[in-house]
């Protein structure tokens, strides 16, 4: 009966946003990637990351004052990168406002925003970002909207799912681990915990890992973060992890499952304690419903078999169900874009 009437609201807004000839978006604006989905079918994702040119010659050569996205990766050598947003909170430094502002405007661009409709946006962040640069976050963003809200990522991701009822959501990015209790309305500070453990977190400490194991060897964060992404798991290795590194002039085998293993469980300890906070400060009547009802998104999710040791762990604490969020990638931007269709026309006049 709940999803059905949620259905319902949902068909109505998109209709409602079918016949007007506003532009709603939904922007999700991550440490490691910026999603933008819109109401007339458009949707892309970019690298969160901004380059300058390094000198003279490499602004000569490149003909741009900033590059951003896998443009900027791609000429990194020349370009001195900055990542806006860094552990979940948008930098305050004005060149880091101004790459970030600049990020959005490129990502508008990319889907080719129509410049003479009334645009409204809601930008999902970080949920630390949410509480504490929102402000900025508004401003900065203001001049490129009629309207704009900021939400935080995680409520974004419950409201594309629709569990907008007792769910809890854990959101793994790249720079923060942000866990929110979502019940019907925008989530408080209170409903929000957040870790500096994530994806970035398990590079790191796998290059350490790795370095302690092996000492003769050199590991970059780039390539543990690649292995992460081909390898992670938690639990019981299902195969054995070999990967080529270079020393010297040739190519070294390395086998390195208990490490990736070790790196990828070091997530598991915030998260466990962030869960039994949410889960024991709520409503009594309503424990059981959220325990029940619990979601991984975000890049992390996609962790091997992390769903199933996290349902392991709850049964010390009277047990629980985990569930993966599908889309990774737009999950949030999506859910912002839903936000943004549903918001009465009044909410607008406001925002
Ligand atoms: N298959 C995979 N297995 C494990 N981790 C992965 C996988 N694919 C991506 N990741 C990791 O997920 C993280 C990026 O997740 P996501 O794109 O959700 O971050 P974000 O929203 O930009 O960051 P944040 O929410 O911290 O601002 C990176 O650390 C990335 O390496
Ligand atoms: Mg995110």
């Amino acid at each position: 009966m709940a999803t059905k009437r949620k259905k319902v609201k949902s068909d109505a807004s998109a209709s409602r946003a079918k016949e007007s000839k506003d532009l709603f978006i939904g922007i999700d604006l991550g440490t490691n990637h910026t999603a933008i989905s819109t109401s007339d079918g458009k949707k892309k994702s970019i690298l969160s990351i901004v380059g300058t040119p390094r000198d003279a010659v490499a602004s000569k050569f490149l003909k741009k004052e900033r590059l951003y996205g896998d443009e900027a990766l791609k000429h990194r050598v020349a370009l001195n990168l900055f990542k806006p947003i860094e552990s979940g909170l948008l930098k305050n430094q004005r060149e880091d406002l101004d790459a970030a502002r600049g990020l959005l405007e490129f990502v508008l661009n990319s889907v080719d925003v129509n410049r003479d409709v009334k645009k409204y946006a809601i930008i999902g962040v970080p949920s630390q970002a949410s509480v504490l640069n929102k402000k900025i976050i508004t401003e900065m963003a203001g001049g490129f909207f009629d309207g704009v809200m900021v939400a935080s990522e995680p409520f974004c991701v419950a409201y594309n799912l629709e569990e907008l009822e007792h769910s809890l959501i854990v959101d793994i990015g790249a720079g923060t681990t942000d866990l929110c209790r979502v019940h019907g309305t925008i989530p408080d500070p209170d409903d929000q915990i957040s870790s500096n453990k994530a994806g970035d977190f398990i590079d790191k400490e796998l290059v350490r890992l790795i370095s302690d194991e092996y000492t003769n060897v050199r590991v970059t964060t780039e390539m543990a973060k690649k292995w992460k992404e081909q390898s992670s798991f938690v639990g019981e290795p299902e195969e054995e992890i070999v990967v080529d590194v270079p020393v010297d002039s040739s190519i070294l085998k390395l086998s390195i499952t208990r490490e990736v293993k070790n790196a990828s469980e070091s997530i598991i300890p915030d998260i466990m304690s962030g869960i039994s906070k949410l889960i024991s400060t709520y409503d009594p009547d309503f424990q059981e419903d959220l325990r029940n009802n619990i979601w991984l998104a975000g890049g992390g999710s996609l962790i091997k078999n992390l769903d199933v040791v996290l349902e392991k762990e709850l049964e010390l604490i009277d047990g629980g169900s985990v569930k993966i969020a599908k889309d990774p990638v737009f999950g949030g931007a999506e859910g912002a874009l839903k936000l943004a269709m549903d918001m009465p026309p009044e909410f607008w006049q406001t925002a």
